[in-house]
């Protein structure tokens, strides 16, 4: 096991984000930004983990320390070596090399990080970094190498001239040093550049003046160094973060018609066999089963769905459990802290709010089942109300198993339905109903024999008479 601490640079108002939030904190597939580069640091086995933000970015901290990585507070945002320097204190109980990750680069691999960290170590280098050839290397930091081969500078792009602006191979911003070296040599930088910042790629001159031994990495694939500074960039971010995620899912069984319209969060779990329609979201903890079906149009955020459920187009579900073989949908609506047994059938424009319906129930069609308990085999008829609310407190419907509801129920709730009961249809029920009992609480229908309503009957006779009239015209 190689002695590893890590610190994460996330320090700076986001600016281009234009928001109040801190650029970090910004979720991607789910997870905020910055825990991508805790994760990573974790992973290669790195302790202490420090996050360096800024003051004002309380945000970030509470996530930080649930994550069981500690935050350092850089008082002014002075450049990426005053911001390491930061962490000086924290670290001083810890030796051996140092990761210097961003907490804005999500996509970064911990194979890529594990390679360099490792090569670093192995060549017993003081200096590693990491670097990446690009197309065009923009803003970033120019590797200047020698003849040899060997980096002697890296140049900031504000500072680069002639030749080395022209270099295409740049620095990622990551580093691996030697702790004791590195702190040394972190209070020897000036900010003489064009932004007056202490750089922290600044320490490669120090160490080729004093013969350190120094690394350079070219990581494979530049993408996984990608940045993000804006809201496009977030964009473009997740939606390979998101391709990666689909992807991982397909070659473990789970079918997606077109990934590109499936958006995976990057905690959820899929069952293999299950297939997934397109525009379909899973999001945060969420957890599939095994041989589902989830059609187009289906938002699940935060529940268990069981092996071999159906969940048909345009149904949302919330922090709620579908029990195995259940089929819900087109159009059903399952809210937060609700429960839906095996093979339970929730149809179109079916709404269920904290409610449990046990095995077999069935609610088809149109209905609301709020604060209720729907025994096993009930069947709910279309247009069923529970009343749960009375302006100012909830109360429970129970409809204890095997009772039938007749279409176009409400329950004016608190209220009990016992076993078996049967409710006729158009009732409004606000006392209990005893086990394997009849209610019914409708007007009886009355009959009227040869009616018709007056002005009808009026118009009847003119029209008669205008027929014949007519009539005799021929
Ligand atoms: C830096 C590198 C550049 C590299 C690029 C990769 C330096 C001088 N330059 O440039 O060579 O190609 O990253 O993205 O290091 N930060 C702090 N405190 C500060 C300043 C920055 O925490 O005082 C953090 C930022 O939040 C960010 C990271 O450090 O996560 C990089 O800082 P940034 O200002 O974006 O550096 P670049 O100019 O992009
Ligand atoms: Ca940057």
């Amino acid at each position: 096991m190689v002695k590893l601490a890590a610190v994460i640079l996330a320090a700076g108002k986001s600016t281009r984000m234009k928001s109040r939030m801190s650029k970090v904190v910004f979720p991607l597939a789910g997870r905020p930004l910055i825990s991508y580069s805790v994760n990573a640091a974790k992973s290669l086995g790195a302790n202490p983990i420090l996050v360096v933000a800024g003051p004002d970015q309380n945000d970030v901290e509470v996530i930080v320390k649930e994550m069981g990585a500690r935050l350092v507070y850089q008082r002014e945002a002075l450049g990426t070596a005053h911001a390491v320097l930061t962490a000086r204190k924290a670290l001083s109980q810890f030796s051996g090399h140092v990761l210097i990750l961003c907490g804005d680069v999500p996509l970064i691999r911990c194979q890529t990080l594990e390679t360099f960290v490792h090569h670093v170590i192995n060549e017993r280098a003081t200096c590693g970094v990491l670097t990446m050839e690009l197309q065009e290397s923009g803003a970033y930091g120019r590797i200047i190498r020698d003849l040899d081969g060997c980096v002697t500078r890296i140049v900031e792009a504000v500072d680069a001239k002639g030749d080395d602006l022209a270099v295409r191979e740049v620095n990622t911003g990551i580093f691996c040093v030697e702790k004791t070296w590195l702190y040394q040599t972190l209070k020897k930088i000036e900010p003489k550049n064009q932004k007056k910042e202490y750089y922290l790629t600044d320490i490669i001159h120090y160490a080729i003046r004093e013969g350190q031994k120094i690394v350079a990495v070219k990581g494979k694939d530049p993408r996984e160094f990608l940045g993000i500074n804006t809201r496009a960039d977030l964009a473009e971010v997740s939606k390979m973060m998101r391709e990666r995620i689909n992807l991982q899912h397909m070659l473990a069984g789970v079918g997606i018609v077109e990934p590109s319209q499936t958006y995976i969060d990057a905690d959820v779990k899929i069952g293999a066999d299950t297939t997934i329609w397109p525009n379909t979201f899973l999001i945060g903890k969420t957890m599939v089963g095994d041989g589902c079906t989830i059609e187009n149009g289906v938002v699940i955020k935060d529940a268990k769905v069981g092996d071999g459920v159906h969940i048909k187009s345009c149904t949302v579900i919330e922090e709620s459990a579908i029990g195995k073989d259940a089929v819900v949908g087109p159009f059903s609506r399952i809210r937060p802290a609700s429960l839906i047994g095996r093979g339970v059938r929730i149809g179109n424009f079916v709404e269920i709010k904290k409610s449990e319906l046990l095995d077999g129930a069935k609610a088809n069609h149109l209905s609301y089942l709020g604060d209720a308990h729907v025994g096993a085999r009930v069947n709910i008829g279309c247009g069923t109300i529970t009343c749960n609310y009375d302006g100012i407190n909830k109360h429970r419907t129970i409809i204890e198993e095997g009772a039938f509801i007749g279409s176009d129920t409400q329950f004016v709730a608190p209220v009990r339905i016992g076993k078996n009961a049967t409710i006729g249809a158009g009732s409004t029920i606000t006392k209990d109903v005893p086990p394997e009992a009849l209610a019914l609480s409708r007007a009886p229908q009355v009959i009227v024999k040869n009616w018709r309503p007056k002005n009808k009957a009026n118009k009847a006779s003119k029209a008669s008479k205008a027929s014949k009239a007519s009539k005799l015209q021929y």
